[in-house]
């Protein structure tokens, strides 16, 4: 137990999601627990309000590299903040060792916060956390986080599922090589029948493959979009489609972090694209 904190009796309270007896208390927790906080895509105004508690009543934070500093710089000036993650390339801390560290500062009484880039279930590896924290007996809450592919398309305005254009959505990674376990063309065409808008986390190093993999299954002149920075002071984003999808990225040089969306929903965006932003896309390629 940390020095200084007072172990309090667990409160039972009634619905699973009240975190206040784990995580929220001032002094260690009474069970060793972990709280994993979904810190949205990067503008602190997007967490909710139980991630803004969870962090501000931390005493150990792990975070990742996508979790904005304005965010970080929320967590008690005592905390001890520890950065962990990879950003595209760079050699990453081991998950397992992440892993072990979580359940050793639990186990410490620490009151221990995992802050994650945009929603922890999405492609966070949360699951797999979760999944080892309890093995370990640890006690594990989830708060939610905005995912960066829907605050992305909804900062533009628009929707990710919309009556007329699209009757689903689906979170994919385009990390997976192209070739292997995803099968790009089925789902291409289930994305055609089914009227489905495809949001592609992790595509940017691949997107060439990507496209050419999804034209076999939908129209050349599909919709598209990327979105760069989603939330942070530098957000930009190009409208498109499947067919130009690469050599537009190239363009204008979009890079990473960015989310690739493809479907008939992105069409506006093309109509609704301010002539000016196109302009300043343009000179910034050069
Ligand atoms: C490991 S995944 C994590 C996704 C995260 N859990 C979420 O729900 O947004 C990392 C990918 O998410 C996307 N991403 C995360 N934050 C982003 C941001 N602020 N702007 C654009 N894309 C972002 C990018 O595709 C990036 O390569």
């Amino acid at each position: 137990m940390t020095a200084g904190y007072q172990a309090r009796p667990k409160i039972v309270l009634g619905h699973p999601n009240r975190i206040e007896a784990l995580a929220m208390t001032s002094t260690a927790p009474a069970t060793p627990c972990c709280t994993l906080v979904g810190a949205g895509p990067g503008d602190p105004e997007l967490l909710t309000l139980k991630a803004l508690k969870a962090i501000e009543s931390a005493s150990v934070l792990l975070v990742d590299d996508l979790v904005s500093q304005a965010i970080v710089a929320l967590a008690p000036a005592q905390a001890r903040v520890i950065h962990v993650g990879k950003r595209g390339g760079c050699p990453s801390t081991p998950q397992a060792f992440i892993e072990k560290l979580m359940i050793a500062q639990a186990r410490k009484g620490e009151r221990v916060v995992r802050l994650k880039g945009g929603d922890p279930f999405i492609f966070g590896r949360g699951g797999e956390e979760v999944e080892r924290l309890r093995r370990a007996g640890i006690a594990v809450q989830v708060i939610n986080g905005i995912t960066a592919g829907l605050a992305g398309v909804s900062s533009l305005g628009l929707p990710l599922t919309h009556r007329e254009h699209a009757q689903g959505v689906v979170f994919l990674t385009g990390h997976a090589k192209v070739g292997g376990s995803t099968d790009w063309a089925a789902m291409a065409t289930m994305a055609h029948r089914a009227r489905l808008t495809l949001v592609i986390y992790m595509g940017m190093s691949q997107a060439a493959a990507l496209a050419k993999a999804l034209m076999e299954g939908l129209p050349p002149d599909t919709p598209a979009a990327v979105i760069q920075d989603v939330s942070l002071p530098g957000q930009r984003h190009i409208a498109t489609t499947l067919a130009r999808l690469a050599s537009d990225i190239a363009r204008h040089k979009m890079r990473s972090p960015a989310v690739i969306v493809v479907g008939d929903v992105m069409a506006a965006l093309a109509w609704a694209d301010p002539p000016a932003q196109t302009a300043d896309l343009a000179a910034a390629a050069g």
